[in-house]
């Protein structure tokens, strides 16, 4: 190679430079390459998850597909019949279980962002032998009619008496800083979100009262 001394890279630069990239040329292909991308899955193939739930004190491990929710997955995997599917859309709370403890819409949620959660639904808040005491409570105050409603409520109620006295306010708490009223208001409020076409509404909070232990 020529290069005329007057140019400001010297012949003993363009060696070294040379001598650099012939190197690089020795290091693996493989090591240069771009981490390889996870196969896609094949065209109309369902993408599936393996999910555990502890469901009622009993652990499941599931491969589910991942756009089931939470109420499909105990229905349709489980065959825990007891949660309903009512509007499938978040507005009636007919599927509403204890999720950590929480009450929420299963319909709402997929069943593949609560690993490792336990999830408590109607069968297993009390037996026949053996009511929940909001169970019983609902019994006894006639807090149904149908019934197609009942499980989402007796598990909302279970949640709503523990979200009061955790002193988590509603939309008609007066004073958000103090604690929750446990008053037909706020029970109303708190119970809103399930709907009961039989029109059972004053029994159940009849119901949630007593369980309660205030007087309506
Ligand atoms: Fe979930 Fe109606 S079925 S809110
Ligand atoms: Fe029938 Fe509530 S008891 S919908």
């Amino acid at each position: 190679m020529n290069i005329p001394d007057s140019l400001p890279v010297s012949r003993r630069g363009v060696l070294i430079a040379g001598a650099a990239s012939a190197a690089a040329g020795t290091i693996p292909a493989d090591a240069m390459a771009a981490p390889e991308a996870p196969p896609k899955p094949a065209p109309g193939a369902v993408p599936t998850s393996r999910v555990t739930l502890e469901v009622n004190g009993q652990a499941h491990t599931l491969d589910l597909d991942n756009r089931s929710s939470l109420l499909d997955t105990l229905r349709e995997y489980l065959h825990l019949s007891g949660t309903k599917k009512g509007c499938d859309h978040g507005q009636c709370g007919a599927c509403t279980v204890l999720l950590d403890g929480v009450r929420i819409n299963s319909c709402l949620t997929l069943a593949v962002m609560h690993e490792g959660a336990k999830v408590t639904t109607i069968e297993g808040l009390g037996t026949p032998r053996n009511l929940h005491p909001m169970q019983a409570a609902f019994v006894r105050h006639d807090g149904y009619q149908c019934g197609y409603c009942t499980p989402g409520q007796i598990c909302s109620a279970v949640g709503t008496l523990d979200e009061i006295r955790r002193g988590i306010p509603s939309h008609v708490s007066a004073d958000i800083t103090a604690r929750p009223l446990l008053s037909a208001e706020e029970l109303r409020e708190r119970m809103s979100g399930n709907i009961c076409r039989c029109g059972a509404y004053s029994n159940i909070v009849e119901a949630i009262t007593e369980v309660a232990g205030v007087t309506a």
